[in-house]
């Protein structure tokens, strides 16, 4: 049985004052125990917010990692070693806005990937379409060759510590949601391409839905067979509407 993973990423949103109040709400939460949470705050509110859920309400993770795992001469960048110091666990790697506004590389991403893992995070790598794509019927094509990007140079063996994210580019931050049924059929073929290296691998790992996930539709896609959680932006900055969205994910 895969453990469902609702994890909300803040991306460039918050002040210490805003972080304190989502802090304080996710606190007040009634969140299911077999439901892993996690919060992926902007950088500069991560010691805060580990601070704040020191008693593990939430995993704690950074939005994004330097390609080099080591401490060095680059600046403006943050390590993977660093964040693993400060205490974070989990770091999204290829988040379609880094791909698409910072020209974010599939090798890009397969560096931030490796890096992570060996500072013993958890890389949650995020995949996904833009409309155009998906109108012209390249959806399994692109997530596809995404997917094969780390498969292909790190191997399968790299998914038993990491959890995929499919985020379709179009629903994000856009109100519009994969229906449960079209975000199932990537989820599947995601699935698939793992089992053809590694039916054992395919069965454990996480694949979490991206986009537009709210209170109102979580539950319908949290029930489709491969879709293992959430990856929640919008909306997981209500604390409230965050809960409700992590009580989905339970039994
Ligand atoms: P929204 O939930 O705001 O659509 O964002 C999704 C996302 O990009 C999470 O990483």
């Amino acid at each position: 049985m895969r453990r469902p993973l609702v994890a909300g990423n803040w991306k460039m949103h918050g002040t210490r004052a805003s972080v304190a109040e989502l802090i304080n709400g996710l606190r007040r939460q009634v969140l299911p125990a077999d439901v892993e949470v996690a919060v992926f705050p902007s950088c500069l509110h991560i010691v805060q917010v580990l601070e704040g859920l020191a008693d593990r309400v939430a995993e704690v993770g950074a939005q994004d990692c330097a390609a080099d795992p080591a401490q060095g001469a680059l600046t403006g960048e943050v390590a993977a070693s660093q964040l693993q110091d400060a205490g974070c666990t989990l770091v999204l790697v290829g988040h379609s806005e880094r791909r698409l506004l910072l020209g974010e590389t599939d090798a890009d991403v397969v560096r931030k990937f490796a890096a992570a893992q060996s500072c013993g995070l958890i890389p949650l790598l995020c995949v996904g379409e833009t409309l155009e794509q998906r109108e012209s019927g390249k959806t399994l094509e692109v997530v596809g060759a995404q997917l094969a990007s780390v498969v292909d140079v790190l191997g399968i063996d790299v998914f038993a510590r990491a959890v995929v994210a499919y985020e379709p580019v179009w629903a994000i931050g856009s109100g519009l949601t994969a229906s449960p049924e079209q975000a199932q059929q990537v989820h599947a073929a995601i699935r698939a391409q793992l089992a053809a290296h590694s039916a054992e691998v395919a069965c454990t790992v996480r694949i979490l839905y991206g986009g537009s996930v709210k209170a109102a539709n979580a539950a319908e896609l949290f029930g489709m067979p491969d879709i293992d959680g959430g990856l929640v932006g919008g909306a997981s900055l209500n604390a409230d509407e965050f809960g409700a969205i992590c009580r989905a994910a339970g039994s």
